[in-house]
């Protein structure tokens, strides 16, 4: 696992997801939330500015609330198109259907296209303060696939600002990939800003490998990078040492 600190986690994600592409990505996993967001418009202004394409490049989504239709301003699948993908020349956006009437078989089925459309080359992950990815909530389980599940009431208090603050409108339930289909990813890329991610940060980094911290399951990963801002890298014991490798890293 290579941990990078940094005052710009947005140009060193948007480096490896430019990297992935020009080197013939065919599949990137978005992740929605604040965190990715800087990268995405770093992605948009490289797209406009730079000329990096995505075409021919397809994505697929995290998770998705249950309940919410597409057109919900706080559906996952309405906040990536506003936030990345109406923006740049990608192909296909993929995300579970939160509004199926049997969620399990939603979420088998989303399990199985990204299965169709993958492996994922990069995936893009964020990180809940209780260390949950996608939303797999701390018990989930290290081999889990896409399934539905139960948010904690801490993951919809940290979300109820995109919901006007009113508890009541964030949705008990979502589909998630599971760590499972998160792992079958040739590349997990995890960024974090924010002294409120510390701990999780270094729980999932440099704790043990634990259903207790689903994020975690980045240390069993054959290729995970971690970008953290120097806040979000606060708790890091070792945090001179990823510095020392990351300065030192042969180019
Ligand atoms: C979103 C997702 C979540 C978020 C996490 C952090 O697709 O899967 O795991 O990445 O809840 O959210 P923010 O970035 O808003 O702090």
């Amino acid at each position: 696992m290579e941990v990078v600190i940094t005052d710009h986690p947005e140009q060193v994600m948007a480096d490896i997801i430019a990297g992935a592409v020009r080197g013939g990505a065919r599949t990137l996993g978005l992740a929605t939330g604040s965190s990715p967001l800087p990268t995405y418009r770093e992605l948009i202004r490289r797209h406009n500015d730079d000329g990096l394409s995505f075409a021919g490049v397809n994505a697929v989504l995290l998770d998705e609330y249950v309940g919410l239709p597409p057109t919900h301003p706080e559906s996952y699948a309405r906040f990536i198109r506003d936030n990345f993908t109406n923006h740049v020349d990608l192909g296909d956006v993929y995300s579970p259907d939160g509004m199926a009437p049997d969620s399990s078989a939603a979420a088998d089925a989303y399990d199985a296209r990204i299965a169709e459309v993958g492996p994922v080359d990069v995936q893009i992950l964020g990180i809940g303060s209780n260390g949950h990815i996608g939303f797999n909530e701390p018990s989930s389980s290290l081999t889990s696939r896409t399934r539905i599940k139960t948010l904690t009431a801490k993951t919809r208090e940290d979300n109820a600002r995109f919901f006007d603050d009113d508890l009541s409108q964030v949705p008990m339930h979502v589909i998630t990939q599971g760590l499972g289909t998160i792992s079958d990813a040739k590349h997990l890329a995890l960024v974090a800003t924010g002294a409120g991610k510390a701990e999780a940060v270094a729980a999932a980094v440099e704790g043990p490998l634990t259903a207790s911290c689903p994020a975690s399951i980045l240390q069993w990963h054959r290729r995970a990078t971690v970008v953290v801002d120097p806040a979000a890298a606060s708790k890091l014991t070792a945090a001179d040492y990823y510095r020392y490798v990351y300065a030192n890293k042969p180019r």
